[in-house]
């Protein structure tokens, strides 16, 4: 008989709910089984080898987990986060109730850099002037996005600017929809460009010449998911140069994650052969999909 195997799950805090039901809902075979602030424990239920878990862990896309992997052991002092370079392997540890620490080991995400992210603390304070500076800087660390090589980025909710801001900073150019105003800081930027309509009312002439240029979308409205996704992309058969979308997802009630698998297939559809779910470490009840891989022929 296999011994018994337990999952680990990090999490942001106030979204472990939202994790729980996302594991329910897409039926992976664990039994939940501890949770504290942060970390959630699971029991695993399957068939597979440790090795096949940790294989099949490290290729699942959860979109309220910053990190999943399979439980070690408890121990006194902390296991700073290292990886086993010969075996590809990263351990960790979570202090999950003080000077008892829980060991875990995972195999890195392909295709992104996520250590500094597992336990990094949410980004509310610093220098930009909304807690959106550090997502979207979050998400670009994360996804190694080349920002100063995209000639114009469109970002649609762009007020109150703490997003335009930081993509401001790489030196490139950044056209903001947002019916609302943005913050001087964007405005007396020689690089920023307002258009101050709801997306519903933007015209191919709003976007004028650059869009040719755009080959990045960002999105951040306050709107329904489905409703933003699909205003959103309205936009793309305009762009030619695009190569990367990504949308923050408003998920305020724990049965939102219903839809997520849904709005991941709206961007199949679109032509994007490449879709991903992220949780940064600023997310509140809300998560990132990314898409890439633009296939405009699809469309
Ligand atoms: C979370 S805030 C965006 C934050 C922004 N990205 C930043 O970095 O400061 C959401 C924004 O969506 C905008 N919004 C809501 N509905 C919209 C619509 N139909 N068209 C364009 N923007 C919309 C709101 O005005 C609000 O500024």
């Amino acid at each position: 008989m296999q011994e018994t195997r337990y999952i680990y799950a990090i999490v942001n805090i106030g979204n472990e709910a939202w994790f729980k039901k996302e594991v329910q809902f897409k039926k992976w075979p664990w039994k939940f089984s501890f949770s504290t602030s942060g970390y959630l424990t699971f029991k695993y239920e399957g068939n597979l080898s440790e090795k096949e878990l940790l294989l099949e862990l490290q290729n699942m896309d959860p979109s309220f987990a910053r990190a999943i992997g399979v439980f070690q052991n408890k121990a006194s002092a902390p296991h700073e986060q290292n990886i086993d370079e010969a075996v590809g392997m990263i351990f960790e540890s979570f202090e999950v109730k003080p000077g008892e620490f829980w060991i875990g080991k995972r195999l890195p995400r392909p295709g992104v850099i996520d250590r500094n992210q597992v336990f990094a603390i949410a980004g509310d304070k610093g220098d930009g002037p909304s807690r959106t500076f550090h997502k979207a800087r979050e998400a670009v660390e994360l996804l190694g996005l080349p920002l100063k090589s995209f000639p114009t980025i469109l970002e649609l909710g762009s007020a109150p600017g703490g997003t335009s801001l930081y993509f401001l900073e790489s030196g490139t150019e950044v056209i903001g929809v947002d019916a609302a105003e943005m913050d001087q800081q964007c405005l007396k930027h020689p690089k920023f460009r307002h258009i101050k309509k709801p997306i519903q009312s933007v015209t191919r002439e709003d976007l004028g010449q650059a869009l040719k240029r755009i080959e990045f979308v960002s999105v951040d409205m306050n709107l329904m998911p489905s409703r933003s996704l699909k205003e959103s992309l309205r936009l793309v058969p305009w762009l030619p140069s695009l190569k990367h979308f990504m949308i923050t997802l408003k998920t305020s009630r724990v049965e939102d994650i219903e839809y997520l698998q849904r709005y991941r297939t709206t961007l199949k559809k679109q032509g994007f052969l490449k879709t991903r779910y992220f949780q940064l470490p600023s997310h509140r009840h809300e998560t990132l999909l990314y898409a890439t891989d633009f296939k405009r022929d699809r469309a």
